[in-house]
């Protein structure tokens, strides 16, 4: 396609604000942000007009607009499905989701199908795996990928509104706050939130290591104010997941892959940071080889991975089938989490 991708953007909170208009201003070359749809019209004239987009107010108007090549979802989790389905079959040329990709089985099977049908390019922000300290390693680890005993991901960061005002004077902002009363509901509630918000990022990097087996977690502690440690099996394979946002840690994005001969360490950069690429080191029997120092991180990388996709160059597409999986190892995760999670206070 020659000429800009007008990009059309569906909810306009905090994350376009501080993350996808940053992000496309610097590729300026390739996008232009021509659409902007929220529910709240006072956000939708705000945030169009710091970009000169036409707001919107609803999904349909926004997929009739000419302008619009391509479709970024980046509402409220339980909207995601029916909005990619509804971009997908509007005649766009590519589909970005915000993760999570959708709720539930039935949803995720439904926009398989939707992919099937229209040939449409999809790819949802889990933002790292489009890293180029990521996709650099990648080649090289086939051997770990299949004898790795043990896989940590580990998130640990500043609540988003901390980052959000670094980056932006945002919009319609509502900061996490916990209520008066944290029960077990609520426990149970935040940990399908921690996975399916949080460590749902690192999910596709994670099943990356994994057999194709159920995951069995065997410890889960919610932890206050919020964050979520959960240790499974999968097979052979031990998993830790942690995430915690608390406002004094040093805030630290990292993976690890580990087996008898070999070991993976990523750094990536903490969300809404609009910094270079992650650092991955990767030591074997054959010493230690360092990937670094490309210059755009995830971000920049999922919306390349869109341009080139409108250009007919899909590698970096992942087949629908892997983001169906990614959601269910996330929702069975969660849902047995959930049914086991005890309560930590983090100081
Ligand atoms: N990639 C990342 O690093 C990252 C970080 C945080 C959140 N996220 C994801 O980004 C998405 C948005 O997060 P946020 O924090 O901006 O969310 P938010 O809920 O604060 O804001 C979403 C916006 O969508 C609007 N909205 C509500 N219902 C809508 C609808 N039906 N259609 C269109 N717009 C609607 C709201 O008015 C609001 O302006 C979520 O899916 C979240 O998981 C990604």
């Amino acid at each position: 396609m020659t000429g800009q991708i007008g990009v059309g953007i569906v909810g306009a909170g905090p994350v376009v604000q501080a993350i996808h208009l940053p992000t496309l201003a610097r590729l300026a070359d390739l996008f232009a942000v021509r659409a902007l749809m929220d529910v709240d019209e006072a956000t939708a004239a705000l945030v169009g007009g710091r970009v000169g987009a036409s707001p919107y107010t609803r999904l349909e108007d926004l997929l009739a607009d000419p302008a619009v090549d391509v479709v970024a979802i980046c509402s409220p989790h339980k909207f995601h499905a029916q909005q990619v389905i509804a971009a997908l079959r509007a005649g766009k040329r590519a589909v970005l989701c915000e993760k999570p990709l959708a709720m539930g089985r039935d949803e995720a099977d439904l926009i398989a199908a939707a992919v099937a049908e229209t040939g449409v390019p999809l790819i949802v922000g889990a933002m790292h795996t489009f890293d180029p300290a990521w996709l650099g390693v990648l080649p090289l680890i086939e051997q770990l990928r299949s004898n790795a005993h043990t896989i940590r991901s580990s998130i640990v960061l500043p609540f988003n509104a901390r980052f959000e005002d670094w980056a932006t004077e945002v919009v319609n902002q509502k900061p996490f706050a916990l209520p008066d009363v944290v029960d077990d509901a609520f426990r149970a509630r935040m940990m399908e939130f921690g996975v399916l918000g949080l460590a749902i990022h690192d999910i596709p990097i994670v099943r990356a290591f994994l057999p194709d087996a159920d995951p069995l977690v065997t410890a889960a502690a919610f932890l206050e104010p919020f964050g979520y440690a959960i240790t499974m099996r999968v097979g052979d394979v031990l998993v830790d997941v942690f995430g915690l946002l608390q406002p004094q840690w040093q805030p630290q994005w990292e993976f690890e892959a580990i087996s008898a001969d070999a070991r993976l360490h990523i750094d990536f950069t903490p969300s809404f940071v609009h910094a270079g690429s992650a650092v991955a080191t990767l030591t074997d029997t054959k010493g230690t080889q360092v990937f670094q120092d490309v210059p755009h991180n995830g971000y920049e990388g999922e919306w390349r991975a869109i341009a080139a996709a409108v250009n007919g160059d899909r590698a970096l597409v992942p087949d629908p089938a892997d983001l169906v999986q990614d959601l269910m190892l996330a929702l069975d995760i969660a849902d047995q989490a959930a049914d086991l999670q005890i309560t930590q206070e983090v100081k």
